[in-house]
């Protein structure tokens, strides 16, 4: 098959084809996703792609020849800098999602600690501890940068046990990381404890707010009890939060934002002697897309305080209804006590294999993110489940109801797939496995995964099969 054609096709019958392309992937339009996309409607989208495509072409790697964009980033930075208390010294960066910030991160405290190091003329190597619920971009991180993850234990509550931190702490420990919230169960670990630690041992401390940035501060002006986690705690050297997360921007925008220049300059990129010219980079990518920078200061600017607050107002009440229906069912259980519209939840009854649930919702058109350690399912509200929280609670009820009646739904499709994942003791073999899928995946045949399901979602069931076959 010949992928590139020799002919040039007409406008209208590419875009016939995405959409026809379009219509099989997950329905995140009618609030049926409960992750990937945050939506905020249709007249928001309108604007944010004209604000996006007023800057579609323009590139911010040189903020000379666009200084529009460059004051767009300022800006950004600016208002992140005020929501997150950072005062007047407080400086940082745009990037192009979550995982950038956080990679962005961990090479500054490295880099910091290595030229410190080096001065002191000491051999070491660089370790950094995080909560065992960190966001795997560390890992990441951690892997590309050469430094060594190491993971602190959660307490019953969800959240980091200090303590275990404290203990872990050694002559090579470059930084200490907290989340506001974690993806796996959206609790807020102690980030004022974290601070006094990371003061009193005079480590850096990063606050991983790219979920709850722009959620927990709104929710908090809106009377509801959210513990400190922004630089009005003096520990706090860091924060990364993504602006296309729950700020509503384009996707492609996130803030990574230091006390002051004495960290950011390390993130800096310079390279003085390039033939094809002095080079500066602020962050890791080159071309850095203007679209997704401008849309960000529009979603900033359109919305303000007031429409932030009032989407964490519709994102509480949403949780509420959920989590109350949720407490109705005695076979289901909230993961802790999780300070806003991020949470999962578990099964309580050995009769009831959770992955079975997620495969009746599935069955009636939710796409649902399946947890390990525990078996739980993801939830992350945003305004788009305003309207379907009740049919999501009735869906749920129901699947509870079917499995009970028909108990081998707990033992076949995916839901045994998934049972006996978590069940292969070598995880080397997932791992070994997982290459093997990535590779067909990205091969010249490039096999595509099934489109009714994430790309997640479908690799565990190849694996599963794979080893289980
Ligand atoms: C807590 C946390 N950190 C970092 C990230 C990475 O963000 P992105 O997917 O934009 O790279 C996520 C993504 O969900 C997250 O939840």
């Amino acid at each position: 098959m010949k992928f590139f054609s020799q002919n040039k096709m007409e406008q209208e019958d590419v875009l016939d084809e995405m959409k026809k392309f379009n219509s099989e992937d997950s329905n995140w339009r009618d609030g049926k996703t409960w992750s990937l996309v945050y939506n905020a409607g249709e007249e928001h989208s309108k604007f944010l792609k004209e604000a996006y495509g007023m800057y579609f072409s323009e590139n911010a790697l040189n903020p000379t020849a666009f200084k529009s964009l460059k004051k767009f980033e300022h800006e950004v930075v600016r208002m992140s800098a005020e929501i997150f208390n950072g005062g007047e010294h407080a400086v940082g960066t745009m990037s192009s999602g979550g995982t950038e910030s956080v990679l962005l991160a961990v090479k500054t405290y490295r880099d910091m600690a290595k030229s410190k190091r080096f001065l002191a003329l000491r051999k070491f190597k660089p370790e950094m501890i995080v909560p065992e619920s960190v966001h795997v971009a560390f890992n990441k991180a951690a892997h590309y940068f050469d430094v060594k993850m190491v993971v602190a234990p959660l307490d019953n509550t969800f959240r980091v046990d200090v303590e275990a931190v404290k203990k872990l702490i050694n002559k090579n420990t470059i930084l200490i990381v907290g989340s506001a919230p974690n993806y796996p169960f959206g609790t807020v670990d102690p980030i004022e404890e974290l601070g006094k630690l990371a003061m009193s041992k005079n480590i850096p401390l990063h606050v991983d707010a790219c979920l709850g940035g722009f959620l927990l501060p709104f929710v908090a002006k809106n009377g509801h009890n959210i513990p400190l986690f922004d630089f009005r705690i003096p520990g706090v050297t860091s924060i990364s939060a993504d602006v296309h997360k729950y700020a509503y921007a384009a996707k492609g925008a996130s803030v990574i934002l230091y006390r002051n220049m004495d960290y950011l300059k390390y993130q800096f990129f310079i390279d003085e002697d390039w033939p094809g010219g002095v080079f500066v980079s602020p962050a890791l990518l080159g071309t850095r897309p203007g679209g997704a920078i401008a849309a960000a200061w529009a979603a900033l600017k359109v919305q303000g305080e007031e429409g932030l607050r009032e989407k964490a107002k519709i994102v509480m009440k949403v949780r509420d209804q959920i989590q109350d229906g949720i407490k109705e069912m005695p076979e289901l259980r909230v993961n802790g006590t999780p300070e806003a519209g991020i949470f999962s939840f578990v099964s309580t009854d050995k009769d009831i294999n959770i992955y079975a649930v997620a495969d009746y919702l599935e069955e009636k058109g939710w796409h649902t993110d399946r947890q390990q350690k525990p078996a739980s399912l993801h939830v992350m509200i945003t305004t788009a489940h305003e309207h379907v929280a009740e049919s999501y609670i009735a869906d749920l009820k129901k699947s509870i109801a079917e499995i009970k009646k028909n108990p081998e739904r707990n033992k076949t499709g995916n839901a045994a797939m998934y049972g006996m994942m978590a069940k292969v003791p070598v995880r080397k073999l997932i791992k070994n496995e997982l290459m093997k899928v990535m590779k067909e995946m990205y091969s010249v045949s490039g096999e595509t995964p099934t489109l009714d399901n994430s790309g997640r979602d479908d690799l565990a069931t190849k694996i599963a099969k794979k080893i289980l076959n």
